[in-house]
Order: structure tokens, then sequence, then C-alpha cells
């Protein structure tokens, strides 16, 4: 079969023409470039026409369900699963009506009703339209009126039909400082799982989003792209499941061991599944998703962010006032903003001198900071510097005060041996007096005067999910439960702190959703700070969150050159994990030099457009470019990783018209100036015959600002 024809090619007149059900029994959702299309059909089931396809003449089949169930004759992987209240294992939704609400001038919202005639059951499958941007929030809400508790077994976010043939998949898998590796792979019959199962700390193994070329392989400019996030900070399951004549794309929280039961009135709702839409490749489907986040994805999208200094790396859990003290001045010479004072500063009976005691005492260790984090706070501040504090709240040492307190306020099986992580458990979230405790403590912290910024860390997931708040019968509800719970916390957090900029933190890439960033400003994408690794690693979780999202700091991981350090941290939230004091001068001056073309281009590479140029995997070199919203700057970026030649870099996204002075920011010492330094070209040009960069050993970069003429 053909992929990819008219459908999905429409015009802006035929998208308001058609934004209306067509007839009775079809129901058309559309954003600019793509169709969702459902058809009423026999019996009143609910079918999708696979998307891209123009199936009108193809007969609708089971296959063809648009949310199938479970139990009565459809017979593979199910998006719902039921047990009734009367124990009956099947479900048969009919369509119930729609409900359509415009929310704002391009954006729609969409509840197609389902309800199982002989139940007291029903679904509504959600849709949020956003229509100039090609992106579709998906998610399903469940309720009932049966006289007792349902069992949802299965629950799926979302179920999308795509057509089979030529159907890549790329997926993100890895491990703790080895995050976000792409695997591409074409489906094929059968069912292929990409999930996670360890609930908390959920994402060290894979990624919750993936991408979709529809045609055969895509490329950054060229194919049709499906490109999909869950939002979920807990266990996930995406089933593509390929048979014959349909790819089944099944997203949502995990089923494995997950069974819910849902009582009378209440709703179940899934959480958001993100698609986006491009049938101009990767490049065009990422820039379309950023502009998605920067409105709704994360905190505080049009702010650029600061210049940080992280003791983490430098200090690790050997310091005191003095010690951090003394790093607030040099920091401030060298231009950072904001100190961010990470693990080891709690625990008096336990002192956090290291990861194996103290966490979950949260008063400030009083033979470190005798006057508790206030006055370091204030120091920093007289300083010219913001004050950041790490906290992990959901999480104990079982040598502290606090599981001495409250040994059953662990996540653990009663009769095995505590299996510890990094010599700790987790808190049961879903314990109200642990939501309070939590709470308390991260209110407590963040109160402290001048703290305005926090680092939420989470090392270590779930191995051993007993909850001896759940009782027997609703043990199955802590994974979901608990990611509920977290989200509540966060929520509250924001709220009671809408002035305090928040990391998700979870040892690097276990927590990388927007279910979470949600709450939050940034996330740390891996322990591994080698700019080497981080050049792959940003690039890609570039297709799914924008440049300001991922913290990137300057370490001596890897012992890679400072200049080249620099350069792969400014790309992205620039921060510093260095001992400054023992940096040699000519480092500190190429940092010097790399944090003030940060604050010049800040505002370029956090809000403009970004155009991922040549990709770095298995490459000599790595190059991206931003564009400013309104074209007049753009700042490129190339990462020599292997010894090549100094070959032009075309950048894209530049008005072709305007002319651009090229100038290079932060260039290394003793390296020649670039050929086009100081010269001005028109855009058509640059793009066309590209700049010629300043590096072409390994690990060394080039940073090069194209500013249009007034
Ligand atoms: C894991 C984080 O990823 C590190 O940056 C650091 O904050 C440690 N935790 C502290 O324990």
């Amino acid at each position: 079969m053909q992929m990819i024809p008219r459908s999905l090619k429409l015009t802006a007149l035929a998208v308001a023409l058609a934004s209306t059900p067509v007839g009775a029994e079809t129901l058309r959702l559309q954003t600019k470039n793509l169709t969702l299309e459902f058809e009423v059909g026999e019996g009143g089931r609910l079918y999708q026409r696979p998307l891209g396809t123009d199936m009108k003449r193809e007969r609708l089949q089971r296959a063809d369900e648009a949310y199938p169930q479970a139990g009565d004759g459809y017979i593979w992987e199910p998006a719902l699963q039921v047990v009734h209240a009367d124990g009956n294992t099947s479900t048969a939704l009919v369509y119930d009506g729609v409900e359509r609400n415009p929310e704002a001038a391009d954006r729609e919202m969409v509840r197609i009703k389902l309800r199982d005639p002989a139940y007291a059951f029903e679904a509504a499958l959600c849709f949020r339209l956003h229509r100039d941007r090609d992106v579709v929030e998906q998610w399903t809400e469940i309720r009932h009126h049966e006289p007792g508790a349902v069992t949802l077994e299965r629950m799926a976010s979302s179920s999308l039909l795509l057509p089979p043939a030529n159907v890549e998949l790329t997926h993100f898998y890895g491990d703790w400082a080895n995050e976000m590796n792409p695997v591409t792979e074409r489906l094929t019959p059968g069912t292929k799982v990409l999930d996670s199962k360890i609930g908390v700390r959920a994402h060290q193994f894979g990624n919750p989003s993936f991408l979709l070329s529809l045609d055969g392989p895509a490329t950054e400019n060229s194919g049709h792209v499906l490109a999909g996030s869950l939002a979920w900070s807990g266990s996930f399951q995406f089933a593509f499941d390929h048979f014959g004549e349909r790819v089944r794309v099944l997203c949502g929280v995990n089923p494995f061991a997950s069974a819910y039961h849902l009582e009378p009135e209440r709703t179940f709702a899934t959480p958001v599944m993100i698609w986006v839409w491009s049938g101009a490749g990767f490049g065009e489907m990422s820039r379309k998703l950023h502009g998605w986040a920067h409105e709704f994805g994360f905190r505080d999208g049009r702010q650029p962010r600061t210049v940080l200094l992280n003791n983490w790396e430098a200090t690790g859990f050997d310091f005191d006032f003095n010690r951090i003290a003394g790093l607030f001045e040099p920091a401030k010479e060298l231009g950072v903003e904001l100190f961010l004072l990470d693990d080891g500063w709690f625990g008096n009976q336990y002192p956090r001198v290291n990861d194996h005691a103290g966490l979950g005492d949260w008063e400030p260790n009083r033979t470190r900071l005798p006057e508790g984090l206030a006055p370091l706070a204030a120091e920093a501040v007289k300083r010219g510097l913001r004050f950041g504090i790490w906290l992990e709240p959901e999480m104990v040492n079982p040598k502290s005060a606090l599981f001495e307190r409250h040994p059953d306020w662990v996540i653990r099986q009663p009769k095995r041996e505590l299996e510890l992580q990094r010599n700790q458990l987790a808190l049961d979230l879903t314990r109200p007096e642990v939501q309070e405790f939590e709470w308390n403590v991260i209110r407590d912290i963040l109160s402290v005067p001048n703290v305005s910024y926090a680092k939420w860390d989470c090392d270590r997931y779930l191995t051993q999910s007993g909850s001896a708040w759940l009782g027997p019968d609703r043990q199955s509800h802590l994974w979901i439960d608990y990611v509920r719970a977290l989200y509540a916390l966060m929520d509250r957090t924001a709220k009671a702190f809408p002035n305090t900029e928040l990391m998700l933190c979870s040892g690097g890439g276990g927590r990388a959703d927007y279910g979470a960033l949600k709450y939050f400003h940034e996330f740390w994408p891996s322990d591994n700070t080698d700019p080497v690794r981080r050049v792959a690693m940003q690039w890609n979780y570039s297709y799914f969150f924008p440049a300001m999202t991922l913290a990137a700091h300057v370490t001596h991981w890897g012992d890679r050159p400072m200049h080249f350090a620099c350069a792969v941290a400014m790309s992205a939230r620039f921060g510093m994990d260095l001992d400054l004091a023992k940096l040699p001068a000519q480092d500190k001056a190429v940092c010097a030099g790399a944090i003030s073309a940060y604050k010049r281009i800040r505002d370029v590479t956090h809000l403009g457009d970004l155009y991922r140029l040549e990709p770095p995997q298995g490459a000599m070199r790595g190059a991206l470019n931003f564009v400013a919203p309104d074209r007049s700057r753009a700042v490129v970026f190339v990462f020599q990783l292997k010894e090549g030649q100094p070959l032009p870099v075309r950048p894209q996204g530049l008005d072709s018209a305007r002319k651009y002075a090229v100038r290079e920011l932060n260039p290394a010492p003793g390296r020649a100036a670039l050929p086009q330094e100081g010269r001005t070209f028109t855009g058509a040009d640059l793009m066309r015959d590209g700049v010629v960069p300043s590096c072409a050993k390994a690990v060394e970069a080039c940073v090069v600002e194209l500013e249009a003429e007034p």
C-alpha cells in the first residue's frame, strides 16, 4: 500500500471546511496537515481510518476499531481490558456522541464518547488538537456506574492505527550515564513492545518517546514523520502491533502488575500521549513540538536561563560553609549567576557525608552548616549570585532517623530481604503521612530565604513494589498511584513557589518526560557530562525537548579541552560543575569567554528554532544551528569529533534576502580566525555556500553568530 496520499496534504481552506463532522457517521479531527478520521460502523462500533490513507473504498474490519476492547471478538492487542463488577471479562463499546469545544483560535478539544449498552460503563477518547502546530494531545477517560468496582487490566491512552507498509520506528535505549541511544528498525508482523517496569526513575533504560517515519526512512528535511511522547514518569508501555494489514500503536501506562480497581462514579484518566506530525522530516517535527512545549510543556518557556554553577563534581560530599562560600567570589568574577548546592548538606544523627546515610533527615548538618542554610544562601546573594539547593524528597537511607521512626513508610515486600539501590529505599508516596512529610520537607527547604532554585533528584527505581498502606487488594495500584501522588506534590510545589526554578533530575535521564516536566523548568539528561558523549545525547533528546530544558554542565568528564566542553554546554542550558579555585588560568579565560557568549546568544538558543544539520553519531562532526524567531540572528555550532577537513557547514532557516555578519564567538586560543570573520553575506549565500568553521581536529568546536544588518 502506498503511504501518505493527498489526505495529509490539505490546504488551509480544506482544513477550515472540514473542521466539523462529515455526515452523521464520520468524525474528522484535523490539524493543519494531519487528519484523524473515525467512522461509526455496523452495530455502532467506532472505527479509525489508518492514518494517512484514503481507505474510504475499503471495508471496515474489526482490526480497524478505534479503541479495541478485549473479550468480544477483537483478537489482537486491545486498548482496553476490563473485568466488570459482575465478573464479565468482555467489553463492547458503541459510539455515544461527540463534544467539540474550541479552546483558542487554533485549539480544539474533542471528546468522542463511547458506552457499553450492556453495562453502565463508558469511555471518552479525548483529543486536544493544536491546529497550527500539528500537535495532538490524546488521552482516555473511563468511568462507570456499576454496582461495585470494575478492574481495569489495560487502559491505553491512545491506540492509533497506521497502514503497515514501510513504517520505521526509532526508539531510544540506554542506562545510567549512557542515555538516549537511538535504534531504528522497520516494523514487521508481530508485536514490538517498548516498556519500563520500574515505576520510579522509570526511564533509566528507555525514554517514553519515539519517532515513526511512515513512508520509509525520513531525514531532517524530508519524510512523513509522526513523533510520540507519553507524559508519564512511571512504568510505560508502547506496543507496536503489526498484524498484516495494519499497525496499531498502543501507548500508555504499563499494564504489567497494574490492574486498577475503579470505584463507581470515579473517573480514571490515562496519561496524555503527545503526537506531532510533519510531512517534511524530523527537523520540522521537532520545531513544532518545541513550539508546543514552550507554551504548554514546561515552565517559563519564554524566559532564557541563567548561568549555573553546581558543586557536585567539584566537592562531592566533602564540603562545609567555608568551602562552599569560597566558590562564590570566583564564580561571580567569571559571570556565573546562580549557585546550586548539591547533596551532602543535611543529617545530624546520621550525617550525609556519603551516600550510605542521612537521606530522609532534612535538617542542615550542624558541623557543616552550623547556622543552617539561610546564611549560606544570604552569602551567595551578597556576592551577587542566586542560590539553589538539592533535595531528594522521595527517598530514605535505612541508616536514618526517618527510617528508624517509620520503617513501614518505605516501598518493600514483606518477608523479603530489603533490596537497596545506592543504599536507599523509596518512600511510599501513596500513604497520606508520606505525602505530608514530603510536602513539609519541600516547603521548609524552599522557604529558606533567598533559595530560588532547586534540583529534585531521584536515585533509585522500584524492584520490590509492596505498599503496607495499600493493603492486600490494591497492591497493583502502587505503580499508578505513586506517580499521581508525585504529580500532586510537584503541582503543589510549583504553585506554592511560582518563582523558584526547578530542575528535574533522576541520576540523569531516569525521568525525562512531559508528565513531570510540566511542573519543572529543565531536566538533567545524564550524569555523563563527557562533552563528546553529550553531543550525541543532546542531539537525540532534541527530537523531543527544546534546548533550554536540557541541563548541560561543563565538567572534567572525559578530560576534554575546556573550549570544546564549553561549546557543547552552550548549545543547551549552560551550567558548570567545576572547582573554579583549581582551574588553570587559561581554562578560566575560556570559561569566562563562553559565559559571556552564552549570555549574548541565549535568547536565540533558548527561544529560537533548532535546525539539526549534521548528525554526530559515528561521524567526523556534528552541527546544528538556532535561528531567532524574527530571523535577525542565528547561531551555528560545529562539534568536531574526529580529525577532518574544515568543510563548510550550511545553516538553515535564515532569511534568504537579509545580509548577515559572520562572527565566531569565544574563539579557541591559538586558532586562526574564520575565513569569513567580520564579512557579510546574504542568508541565501550562507545557506548555499556555508560557513567554514575554525575547527578540524578532534574535540575542537566552533560557535558562529550570524547577525542580520538592521
Ligand atoms: C545524582 C545526580 O544525577 C547527581 O548530579 C548528583 O546530584 C547526585 N545524585 C547527588 O547524590
